[in-house]
């Protein structure tokens, strides 16, 4: 039995699949938030998943999950994981990030404490983490390796540095074996439409404009979904205890590159009925304050000591994800009701929600109306 948190969310139901293929049995805690969605889980078998709606940060609760259980691990993946949510409204963010953290730290050392001494050693605290907490990198700088001083920029960032600091403390003052993951941008099927990857996809297909923030040049190392599953996996069964790895797809990409790159696969497999393309619909609106400008990961040590390297090229993952999400429009269009809705309307400023917002179309030239607002196009569009 392995106790997962948040597995009902993008990457977390990812890995409640992958472990129960590898055969295992997953207790699956989740609080169901507007990311969570039981809906990801519906091939699951039911004799290998028990779940749980709840907090981790509810002491309580956790303790009798534990000593009801009896899990060999925790694999903590719940979160408030949106960046632009966490500049909007950081008090969650604080609360499940950092406090509800600590709380399921507390509550997995009191139970592996009391464990027989063959349990206790085999225990294992898994806590699965950012590339965002080092901060944001230069065009010639190196990628970020495990000694890369933690420098976090948004409030979603600064709070998993904060928890990858309490795991550090629970195995440096208690004893209890942990092991953190600090992976990059991940995509792939089930992930929430607010994120860059499935936002495009959506509002490409539904005619809407395509945002891009700032001049679209920042750059993410993109690592398909399934890639990090085998990661956690593998860090699980052979990570060295109280150290951290870096999990990153060896794909930097600037965004416009993906928008053009999705749009060019969308415009193969279902293409527009005015036989136009999905560019057509790219905007550059307002940059995210604070927005890293690149984050790029050095996974020599995970491929060096524990053998894994990714199998997904973005090339063949970006395929995939776009081909999931066509196919599954249904769960689509069960994620994306009112309080989606509400979300996207106050981000990007539709329907009014917060005044006039610059934005500027592909390949217009004019200047914006709020010249702060809007950076310059990048000079190939
Ligand atoms: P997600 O937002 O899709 O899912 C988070 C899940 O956690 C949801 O199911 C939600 O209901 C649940 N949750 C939130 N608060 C909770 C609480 N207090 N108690 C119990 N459950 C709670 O996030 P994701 O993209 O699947 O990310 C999973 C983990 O991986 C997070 O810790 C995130 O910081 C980390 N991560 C994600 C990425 C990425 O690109 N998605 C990259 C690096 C690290
Ligand atoms: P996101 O998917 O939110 O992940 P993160 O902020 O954790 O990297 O964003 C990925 C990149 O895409 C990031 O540089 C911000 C940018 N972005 C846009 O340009 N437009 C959007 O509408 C969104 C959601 C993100």
């Amino acid at each position: 039995m392995i106790l997962v948190t948040g597995g009902a969310g993008f990457i977390g139901s990812n890995l409640v699949m992958h472990l129960i293929e590898s055969s295992e049995t997953v207790l699956n805690l989740d609080k169901l938030t507007y990311a969570g969605n039981l809906h990801n889980l519906a091939s699951v078998d039911s004799g290998r998943h028990i779940f749980v709606e709840g907090d981790i940060g509810n002491h309580e609760l956790v303790s009798r999950l534990l000593a009801q259980h009896r899990p060999r691990a925790v694999l903590n993946l719940a979160a408030e994981s949106h960046v632009d949510r966490s500049i909007r409204d950081p008090e969650s963010f604080i609360q499940t990030n950092i406090v509800g953290t600590f709380r399921l730290l507390s509550a997995s050392q009191a139970y592996w404490a009391d464990l027989p001494s063959d349990q206790k050693s085999a225990f294992r605290f898994l806590h699965v983490s950012t590339d965002e907490v080092y901060g944001s990198l230069g065009a010639e700088d190196a990628p970020f390796s495990e000694s890369t001083p933690y420098a976090p920029n948004s409030p979603y960032a600064a709070s998993k540095a904060a928890a990858d600091h309490l795991v550090r403390s629970f195995f440096q003052t208690y004893g209890l074996p942990v092991l953190t993951t600090n992976c990059s941008n991940n995509y792939g099927p089930y992930q929430f439409p607010e994120k860059l990857i499935p936002l495009v996809i959506h509002n490409a297909l539904v005619g809407e404009t395509i945002p891009i923030y700032g001049d679209g040049k920042n750059i993410r190392d993109w690592l398909y979904v399934t890639d990090h599953c085998a990661a956690i996996e593998r860090v699980l069964a052979g990570g060295r205890l109280g150290e951290t790895y870096n999990i990153g797809g060896a794909s930097e990409k600037a965004n416009i590159e993906i928008v053009e790159l999705i749009c060019g696969i969308l415009d193969e497999e279902r293409a527009r009925r005015d036989g136009k393309s999905y560019k057509e619909q790219i905007i550059f609106v307002r940059d995210r304050p604070g927005h890293d400008r690149r984050y790029a990961i050095d996974a020599s040590k995970i491929r060096d000591d524990l053998g894994w390297e990714p199998k997904e090229s973005f090339t063949t993952g970006l395929r995939k994800t776009v081909n999931w999400y066509l196919r599954n429009q249904g769960w689509v269009r069960n994620v994306t009701t009112g309080a989606y809705r509400d979300w996207i309307a106050v981000q990007y400023d539709r329907e009014g929600a917060q005044g006039p917002h610059s934005r500027r179309r592909l390949g217009d030239t004019s200047l914006p109306a709020d010249q702060s607002s809007v950076e310059t196009a990048p000079a190939n569009l």
